[in-house]
């Protein structure tokens, strides 16, 4: 009896579909709650019926004494990758589990073959595919030159999609590693509702918590994403799991990112940026590089920014675009940046510099295919829509840090000096970041940096020559 092997003292009796807005219950599913009259609020719940033994304290319970006695160092699993182990905080802690997540087709199974192919080089991992065939694995592995059919070798493979039937496998096998891909193609016969639904991968996740834990195995589970996140319910799994990691990135561009959103052993805000290759996903340890545009020449519309995600700094490029409307209402489009502080800017450079975008369509990107919402991205943007606005090319070789305020200040951000050092790596000449900020006098030898209070000060020194600003309200 599965449910008695893993400690879950209960046997299912019935379901009922319960909605999430109101908690009226249904046997049966509707489309419309019948009592609160809100649309696709029904979820199933399953009924367990205690079993006879559930009020008794298992034998294998017991307190234990945090003493020195009891002390014991946990030696993380390292990867092959030494970002990857960064974003983990220092590698897997034996025994958990970790959602691995993201949109399909942007390399989950990529990645877990990797890991299942390098750590199988010192322990024994399993990899469940439930979506793909043996053949497709295997020959994925050998596109990573992971296989090696004349050596004896840790890492198995197995195509099943019954849970069940899978943990019954694993029960047998001394395994240190398991891999299930994914959490959305599985299913436990136990469990009425259809593969992929939110009652059946909860379920099927809390059963493969109990073993990961009782057996002490680290265990990786993959969980598609839609655009929404919302897709059969890696956000219900968020609660289960140890660990969430998500792979983001985007279609048209190579590089993937690695985050952690959630993490019991470790701190959350690490990235790791991969490039997809032709043989899997290769790291990449200076990733300012690939977010720079190719275009050299400065132009007008263009500035450098520098955002920061954990102990990395990337410098990126802002460009702006505008052009006079054909609507009664002027376009605003903000692509990876945060559309309303775009707005925001805009409204500033009208009320505090004086501009006027009220018949003119504007459009700010961020290159490369980067998603950010820092607001020490702002004065990057405000300059690169006055240099487009004005046609005049903003100073060369030169990165804006700084968040502007509503009355025009430029407003000191976290981890300057770190963004600052990031400029020197990447070759840039001039910084300008918010007065008051305390930098170490190192860095001015090797940087002109440049103080700035108000947006019309930065905005000075960055564009050789402002024809005419009207109305000049600082
Ligand atoms: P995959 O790992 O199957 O995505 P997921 O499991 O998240 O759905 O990766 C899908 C894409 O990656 C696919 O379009 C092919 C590409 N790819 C490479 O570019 N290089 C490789 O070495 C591999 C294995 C895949
Ligand atoms: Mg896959």
């Amino acid at each position: 009896m599965p449910f008695a092997k893993y400690n879950i003292p209960m046997s299912k009796t019935s379901s009922k579909w319960v909605c999430q807005e109101c908690g009226h219950a249904s046997f049966s599913y509707l489309g419309k709650c019948s009592e609160c009259n809100s649309w696709g609020s029904l979820i199933e719940e399953i009924t367990y019926k205690k079993s006879g033994k559930s009020n008794q304290v298992s034998s294998s319970s017991k307190f234990t004494l945090l003493s020195k006695d009891t002390e014991q160092n946990i030696e993380r699993i390292k990867t092959f990758d030494s970002e990857i182990d960064t974003v983990l905080g220092g590698g897997f802690v034996p025994g958990s589990l970790i959602l691995l997540a993201g949109e399909p087709g942007i390399g989950k199974s990529t990645i877990l073959s990797q890991l299942a192919g390098h750590l199988s080089k010192k322990l024994k991992v399993a990899y469940i595919s439930a979506e793909e065939s043996i053949n497709q694995v295997r020959l994925r592995l050998e596109r990573l030159k992971l296989s090696n059919k004349e050596q004896e070798t840790n890492l198995s493979l197995l195509a099943e999609n019954n849970l069940e039937a899978v943990l019954n496998l694993l029960e047998n096998e001394k395994l240190d590693f398991v891999i299930i891909d994914s959490i959305q193609a599985i299913y436990h016969p136990d469990i009425e509702s259809g593969i992929g639904n939110v009652s059946q991968v909860r379920e099927c996740a809390n059963k493969i918590l109990r073993f990961a834990k009782d057996k002490n195995i680290t265990t990786v589970i993959v969980g598609h994403v839609n655009k929404e996140g919302q897709i059969a319910g890696p956000k219900v799994l968020e609660h289960i799991v140890d660990t969430v990691l998500y792979m983001e990135g985007e279609k048209f561009h190579n590089f993937r990112i690695l985050r952690t959103t959630k993490n019991r052993y470790g701190c959350t805000d690490e990235i790791a940026v991969f490039e997809m290759k032709d043989d899997g996903l290769k790291t990449i340890s200076n990733p300012s590089y690939i977010f720079l545009s190719q275009n050299k020449e400065p132009v007008p519309g263009s500035t450098y920014a520098a955002l920061t995600e954990g102990s990395k700094s990337i410098i990126c490029e802002v460009q702006a675009l505008i052009g006079s409307t054909t609507y009664t209402t002027p376009r605003r489009m903000a692509n990876g940046l945060d559309y309303n502080r775009v707005l925001q800017i805009i409204a500033i450079l009208e009320r505090r510099v004086g501009f006027n975008f009220s018949k003119h369509d504007l459009y700010v990107n961020l290159v490369g295919g980067l998603n950010s919402s820092e607001p020490a991205l702002d004065l990057a943007i405000a300059v690169a829509i006055v240099s487009c606005k004005q046609d005049v090319i903003p100073e060369k070789r030169t990165v804006y840090i700084g968040e502007v305020g509503l009355t025009g200040e430029i407003r000191q951000v976290n981890k300057t000096e770190q963004r600052i050092k990031e400029c020197i790596k990447l070759g840039f000449e001039r910084v300008i970041i918010p007065a008051g900020t305390e930098v170490s006098k190192k860095l001015f030898n090797e940087i002109e940096i440049v103080s700035a209070k108000k947006l019309l000060e930065a905005i000075r020194s960055s564009l050789q020559t402002i024809t005419k600003t009207e109305n000049v309200n600082q």
